[in-house]
């Protein structure tokens, strides 16, 4: 049994997730338009990453007894500048995630929940991995911005990265 407060701040979660795919699905559309489709499909293998990010949650109420409250959100970020723009706007994004997942192990620690506090770990773990690869990327981007051939390089490596949840889960 979660209390309201918990069970309240897990669907919230679910929903910025969702969210988070949305973000995203915006940074690739820009790439797209940029002709960097390798970028672009970065971009929506991120994306891909969100859903399965918020069906973790969506399971995970279910599996303790409560039904996913599905909300609708603000429009996402949808102007860049650059590549590097949409990158560093990605990292803060995760930030911001980083932020709340802690917020949420908070209330989970303040309740002893335990079973809540096992189920985020995934979660922290996972955005340390999610800031250090926005992070890795924007300190390459800002090394090559202005060789359109290294540019061309790494959109080429980008464009094959794949979903794989199973690497995931
Ligand atoms: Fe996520
Ligand atoms: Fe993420």
């Amino acid at each position: 049994m979660l209390s309201e407060k918990l069970h309240t701040a897990l669907n919230e979660q679910m929903n910025f997730e969702f969210y988070s795919a949305h973000a995203y699905m915006a940074m690739a559309a820009f790439c797209t338009d940029q002709d960097y489709d390798g970028f672009a499909n970065f971009f929506l293998v991120q994306a891909e990453e969100e859903r399965f990010h918020a069906m973790k949650f969506y399971n995970f109420l279910s599996d303790m007894g409560y039904r996913a409250t599905i909300h609708g959100f603000d429009s996402p970020e949808n102007h860049f500048n650059s590549i590097l723009h949409a990158f560093k706007t990605a990292l803060s994004h995760e930030k911001e995630v980083t932020r709340r997942i802690y917020n949420l192990s908070d209330i989970a620690l303040d309740e002893r929940e335990h079973a809540t506090m096992a189920f985020l770990k995934w979660f922290i773990d996972e955005q340390v991995e999610e800031e250090s690869t926005f992070d890795t990327l924007i300190r390459k981007i800002e090394r090559i911005e202005n060789d359109s051939n290294a540019i061309f390089m790494l959109d080429a490596e980008l464009a094959t990265r794949t979903f794989t949840p199973g690497a995931e889960a």
